[in-house]
Parts: C-alpha cells; sequence; structure tokens
C-alpha cells in the first residue's frame, strides 16, 4: 500500500494523531523511512484506536488452555480494552465471557479462581459457566428470586465472545468476524510443516510488567541488530552472521537461523519435537501473527511471547513455554526446565531494559522516529505501517 486512503473521519484522527509528515514517513521506503512519531508511543487517543483496530478486530493470544486445568477455573483478561473471563465450563470447554453483569454492569472477575457459579457481587444474580442467566434474587420484590432453566435471552445472558483453542493456545477475537483461526495460523504453519505441535504441552509461563509502549516490545523482537550489543549469552548461541532480518508474509513475520551448536535452554537437554528432521534440529523461527502472537520454535520448545497495553507507557508481558509430551510436566525432566525458564527471564530482562529507554526517549522533541538500518529493519518499519494500515482498514 502506498499510504493513500479514502478520507474518513479515522483518516482525519490518524493524521491529527501523527501529523501529516509522521503519517507520511510511515510509508516512504526503507532507505527514507522514520519509524512511527512519538504519538503513536504516548497518546491515550492512539492506543484507543489500536484496542479496537488492532486487538479487538484479530486474533488474540488469551493464554494456555492448561492454565485452567479444572471446570470452573478462570481468569480475568483485558483485550482491546474489553474485560473478559476466559475460563473452563461444566463440560470441560474452554469459553470467554464479557466481563460484566448484565444488571448494572459490575465487573464479574477481578482475580484468577475456581467457581461453579458466576456471581456478581452487587445484587447477586448467578450465572452459570456457559454464560446463562439462572437466578436474580429479590428482584421482583423481597424474598422473591427469579429462576431460569434455560438462561434468560439475548439481553440477560452474558454476551459470549469467540473463542478457540489450537494445541494448548486459546485465542479470542472479540469483534467476531477475523478469519478463521486456521486461516490466520496458515502462514505461520506453512513455515513449519516438520514440526508435530500436537506434541506439545505447557509448561509455565513468565510474567512481566514494562514501562514501554506495547508496539516497542514486537519492534524490538523482529530485530537481531540489537543482539550484539544487548544479548552476550544470545549472540555465543546464534552470532551476528547467522542472522537475517526476516520477512513478512501476509499479516505474519517470520524469521530463522541455523544455530552452530544446541544451546542451554534451547535444546540440549529437552526433548525434540518427534520426527524432527536434522535440518530443523538446528534452526531457530520466530514469527509474529499480528498483532501480538509471537512465537518461537526450537528443537524442544513452542514459546509464546504476548504484550497487553495497559497504558501508552506500559506493557503487560506473558511468555508461554510448551515442551514436548512429559519434558513439560515429569520430575526428570525439572531442572532442565528451570534452566530453560531462567533463560527466557534472563533475555527478556535484557530486553525490557531497552524498552524503557526506547520510551523515554520517545518524549524527546529532537526525535521523530529515528533511521532504520535497511539491512535489519525493514520488517520493523513495516510493523508501523501495518498498525497504521489495520487502524485505517
Ligand atoms: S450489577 Fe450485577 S447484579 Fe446488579
Ligand atoms: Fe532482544
Amino acid at each position: 500500500m502506498d499510504g493513500t486512503f479514502p478520507d474518513s473521519p479515522v483518516l482525519q484522527k490518524v493524521k491529527d494523531l501523527l501529523g501529516e509528515e509522521g503519517f507520511a514517513q510511515t510509508f516512504a521506503p526503507i532507505e527514507e523511512a522514520s519509524g512511527l512519531p512519538n504519538a503513536a508511543y504516548w497518546s491515550d487517543d492512539w492506543l484507543a484506536l489500536e484496542r479496537e483496530h488492532c486487538f479487538r478486530r484479530s486474533w488474540v493470544f488469551a493464554g494456555a488452555a492448561a492454565e485452567l486445568p479444572e471446570p470452573g477455573d478462570m481468569k480475568p483478561l483485558e483485550i482491546g480494552g474489553a474485560p473478559l473471563i476466559i475460563l473452563r465450563d461444566q463440560d470441560g470447554q474452554i469459553r470467554a465471557l464479557h466481563n460484566v453483569c448484565r444488571h448494572r454492569g459490575a465487573k464479574l472477575v477481578t482475580e484468577p479462581c475456581q467457581k461453579r457459579t458466576l456471581t456478581c457481587p452487587y445484587h447477586a444474580w448467578v450465572y452459570g459457566l456457559n454464560g446463562k442467566l439462572r437466578a436474580r434474587p429479590h428482584f421482583s420484590g423481597p424474598d422473591i428470586t427469579d429462576t431460569f432453566k434455560n438462561g434468560g435471552g439475548d439481553k440477560l445472558d452474558l454476551v459470549e465472545a469467540r473463542c478457540e483453542v489450537w494445541n494448548g493456545c486459546i485465542f479470542v477475537n472479540v469483534s467476531g468476524d477475523a478469519e478463521p483461526l486456521l486461516d490466520w495460523l496458515a502462514p505461520l504453519l506453512e513455515r513449519t510443516p516438520g514440526y508435530d505441535f500436537s506434541s506439545v504441552r505447557w509448561a509455565g509461563k513468565l510474567e512481566f510488567e514494562v514501562n514501554a509502549n506495547w508496539k516497542l516490545v514486537y519492534e524490538n523482537y523482529m530485530e537481531g541488530y540489537h543482539v550484539f550489543a544487548v544479548h552476550p549469552k544470545l549472540l555465543k548461541f546464534a552470532p551476528m552472521n547467522v542472522r537475517w532480518s526476516g520477512e513478512w508474509d501476509r499479516h505474519v513475520f517470520y524469521n530463522d537461523y541455523i544455530f552452530p551448536e544446541l544451546g542451554e535452554g534451547r535444546g540440549d537437554k529437552l526433548p525434540h519435537y518427534p520426527g524432527l528432521s536434522e535440518a530443523d534440529a538446528k534452526r531457530g523461527l520466530w514469527f509474529l501473527c499480528f498483532p501480538h502472537f509471537a512465537a518461537e520454535v526450537f528443537p524442544d520448545q513452542f514459546t509464546v511471547l504476548v504484550s497487553y497495553p495497559v497504558a501508552p507507557d506500559k506493557t503487560r508481558e506473558e511468555l508461554h513455554v510448551f515442551l514436548i509430551g512429559d519434558a513439560a510436566t515429569s520430575d526428570g525432566h525439572a531442572e532442565a526446565r528451570a534452566e530453560l525458564m531462567q533463560m527466557w527471564d534472563d533475555l527478556n530482562r535484557e530486553d525490557l531494559a531497552m524498552l524503557e529507554l526506547l520510551q523515554q526517549g520517545r518524549l524527546s522533541p529532537a526525535y521523530d522516529g529515528g533511521r532504520l538500518s535497511p539491512h535489519w529493519e525493514g520488517p520493523t518499519h513495516d510493523f508501523g505501517r501495518r498498525v497504521v494500515e489495520r487502524i485505517l482498514s
């Protein structure tokens, strides 16, 4: 796309926020381009556009099904500013319900918990785990309880959001009209035919908070340019000369390398995917399915990094590790698992420190998006362009 869009109120808003020049630079060729202007990292109005267009209209990773092992296990999660409950219902099905009571709009669930029903803390309307209204005490007068055998219908039952599970990963599409999940994942799956993802099991997650914009997480994730300066251990494992810029294939960014030797936390102690080829046993691949599902594939794992915007300058990150078969849970692999988790924790913290510097730098009137490396940072620049295009699509 060349940056020409039909006039619309959203286009006007985008130009007001980014400025004409800032808007134009997003669509310039990489040699002349700058990154997104500072407002895209600091403006509440800009984040509101991203929440609506990038997050609610796409598939978003909502956690691992194994985090909710029993019926009644649930957790609150905000996607694109919409409060949701992710839960396992009585029949074992994972569902996403809007986290808001149909009476006066109280938020229902505020922390991970296990419950047999969803009872509103305000006037105690009771909903089943399938979201259907069951009872309304005192609603029609003192000591009268309205009961509902088959729910209360469209106006009274909790509103459900589209939710699917793929190999233990929960995905939610709030708007309900994104493409089928497997179509959305297709560019990733087409590049990984030798990996049996049905063999992966959830081994755990790490959580981080960073005082930086959510986009910086991915702009950093995509480029290997910073590795020599920021990640001494990772550099040893995969030096600069095995790296390239990666590329976008449809809405999915893809990068890979062939590493010289298996390394700590990457393939050296834990079992590999069944039937993995010799070539793939020395390959690391990483993807970003726009807007936020980042997945890294190594011979022994499927690791997910997702960022959830909290404010323009605040982001919650989750890193979920999936391992092959019983390596995810068995005592015999506990030490290797702990080592792997430590590796990811150390690596991510090295990045977080940089992200906060990038966020602070974007307060400066002397910065306008910067000059990017055509060798390394084409896809990073493209990510900003895709955010704008998504808002305008
Ligand atoms: S707001 Fe939930 S029962 Fe009144
Ligand atoms: Fe990094």
